[in-house]
């Protein structure tokens, strides 16, 4: 099982298969001047699938694919279906923005994923332009409905941002009255490469207040350990509603998480920057046990709240140019 020094379990693996997408949300990344990853940088399939191996060696038992958006990478839905063989893995999730992902959900159920965290910010299809620069919402809502006629989990990401998506909170919330997925409000982080100002008027209490005054009777429930969100449920509603913190708390005393970069950093922290090139080992020619000798030692020293190091100093806007450069 893989410790850190302070007897944190790492269990859980986040891996970025691409930088790009084919949204341009404004909270995550700028219209132009992004230089993407060059194709030599990119780790292969055959690169990633043994670091994810190595890993699951190691304990891993949970891995989610992001990006950027996982199916903008060349047959992603392969690497997927080789990563859900390795041994060990119990839980193989992925993070998508809906728009490619409706032709593989047969697949994805085939090679076991349960579910599915699917990024909408909003129901009004100009709204999603608005927000994401880009045409797309109609797809977004069939893969939804396809991900619910699969069995598949859904668990839809929102991020709140005044002006843009308020009125969009509490048909979110209702959507969990009739169908089962839940919907989780995120706080807004800032980053370099968001185009905007950010108001972070809708913090995580703020959010909860406005959902209150209209569903006065939610109920708190239970936060599984390394939760990201604050839970809970609205009596005789399928899905439940959380609130992600992402940028007024710190994950950091459960955190159970590391991040593989596309180009193969191996992350032990959100708030990191530089770190160990795995792709570069590999292509040095080392071995497995030499891998996992850096992937331990890396694990050993992930700081201890780099959430807490990061409001005294640098934080996550001046170290990466975008979520989708990191994986979310
Ligand atoms: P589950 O496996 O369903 O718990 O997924 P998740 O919430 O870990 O992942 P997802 O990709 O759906 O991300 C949801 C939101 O949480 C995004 O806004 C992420 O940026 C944010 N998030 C994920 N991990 C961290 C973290 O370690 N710290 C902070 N601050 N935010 C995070
Ligand atoms: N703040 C909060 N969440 C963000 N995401 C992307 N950028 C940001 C940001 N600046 C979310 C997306 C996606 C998840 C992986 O990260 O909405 O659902
Ligand atoms: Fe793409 Fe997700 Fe970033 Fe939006 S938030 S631009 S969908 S990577």
């Amino acid at each position: 099982m893989l410790k850190d020094k302070f007897g944190r379990t790492i269990n859980y693996l986040r891996l970025a298969v691409v930088d790009r997408c084919n949204l341009r949300c404004t909270y995550c990344m700028p219209e132009n001047g992004l230089s993407w990853i060059k194709q030599e940088e990119l780790m292969t399939d055959e690169e990633m699938l043994r670091i994810c191996s190595v890993f699951t060696e190691l304990g891993v038992n949970k891995i989610r694919i992001t990006g950027g958006e996982p199916f903008v990478r060349k047959n992603s839905i392969d690497l997927i279906e080789k990563i859900s063989r390795l041994e060990g893995l119990s839980d193989l999730s992925l993070t998508t923005n809906g728009l490619l992902t409706k032709p593989y959900i047969p697949q994805l159920r085939e090679f076991g994923i349960k579910s599915v965290n699917l990024s909408l910010d909003t129901l009004d299809e100009e709204r999603f332009f608005k927000i994401t620069r880009r045409k797309g919402y109609h797809k977004v809502i069939k893969t939804l409905e396809s991900l619910i006629e699969h069995d598949i989990k859904v668990k839809i990401n929102t991020v709140v941002m005044e002006n843009q998506n308020i009125e969009d909170i509490i048909p979110l919330v209702m959507l969990t009255k009739s169908l089962p997925v839940d919907v989780r409000f995120i706080e807004e982080m800032p980053f370099n490469g968001n185009d905007k100002d950010i108001l972070l008027n809708w913090n995580h209490s703020k959010i909860y207040q406005h959902i209150r005054e209209h569903f006065p009777d939610i109920q708190k429930l239970a936060d599984p350990k390394s939760s990201t969100s604050y839970n809970y449920k609205i009596p005789g509603f399928m899905g439940e509603v959380g609130i992600i913190a992402a940028y007024t708390r710190s994950f950091c005393g459960d955190c159970n998480r590391i991040r593989i970069t596309p180009t193969g950093m191996l992350r032990s922290c959100l708030y990191e920057s530089g770190g160990v090139n795995l792709k570069d080992e590999i292509r040095a020619g080392k071995t497995n046990e030499e891998l996992k000798n850096t992937i331990i030692s890396t694990i050993h020293h992930k700081p201890k709240d780099g959430w807490e190091a990061q409001q005294s100093g640098l934080n996550a806007a001046q170290i990466h140019q975008s979520m989708a450069t990191i994986g979310g």
